[in-house]
């Protein structure tokens, strides 16, 4: 099935279905040498990187566990602060474990670099991040994750799991929207 009602608010599709799915397997490829003899836990933060963090786990060819959190920005502004609140926290125990944040896509990077100082304090083995876009030239360098997909272009883009106003997360592909939809 292919999803078209909302067609018409896409400017142009940036990334494919097939596009991401050969990413996705790459990155799936690389996470399952990389820890290869582990069992990583695999933290998906909702709402945005659920798509990409299914199938990344479908890609990664060791045992492993999924838990999810579930965080929103303080603040007024529409940009992130970096500052986080936890609305949902993961179940398991992370003592000892091998971390491995998964998100959608990195602006200001500040959300992930909060997400893995606090994870880091909980005694795990390790932490590491993964996103599937980066938005190189909106954050320093050094936020940049441990593992990233596609270097995405200073648009505003939905698709795969990335909304705007909660929609278009069904979308199968990655696409900017129309200034119009949000101007
Ligand atoms: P930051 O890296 O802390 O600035 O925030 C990253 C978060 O902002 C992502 O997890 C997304 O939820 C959201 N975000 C940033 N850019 C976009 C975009 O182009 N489309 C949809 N969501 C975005
Ligand atoms: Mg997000």
């Amino acid at each position: 099935m292919r999803i078209t009602t909302k067609e018409n608010d896409i400017e142009s599709i940036l990334y494919s279905e097939k596009q991401i799915a050969a990413m996705v397997e790459t990155l799936g490829e690389k996470l399952t040498e990389d820890y290869a003899g582990k069992r990583p836990v695999m933290v998906c933060v909702l709402k945005g990187a659920s798509v990409f963090f299914t199938d990344l786990c479908r890609e990664i060819d060791l045992n492993l566990d999924m838990d999810f959190i579930s965080v929103s920005s303080y603040g007024l502004s529409s940009k992130s602060s970096g500052v986080v609140k936890l609305n949902k926290d993961v179940d398991i125990d992370i003592t000892g474990r091998d971390v491995i944040l998964v998100d959608d896509i990195i602006d200001s990077g500040l959300t992930l670099q909060h997400l893995k100082q606090l994870f880091s304090t909980r005694g795990p083995s390790s932490v590491k991040t993964i996103a599937l876009l980066d938005k190189k030239v909106r954050h320093d360098p050094a936020l940049t994750p441990d593992y990233i997909g596609f270097q995405c272009p200073d648009h505003f883009v939905v698709g795969y799991g990335l909304d705007y106003a909660n929609n278009y997360r069904n979308l199968p592909y990655i696409g900017i929207l129309k200034q119009e939809v949000y101007k």
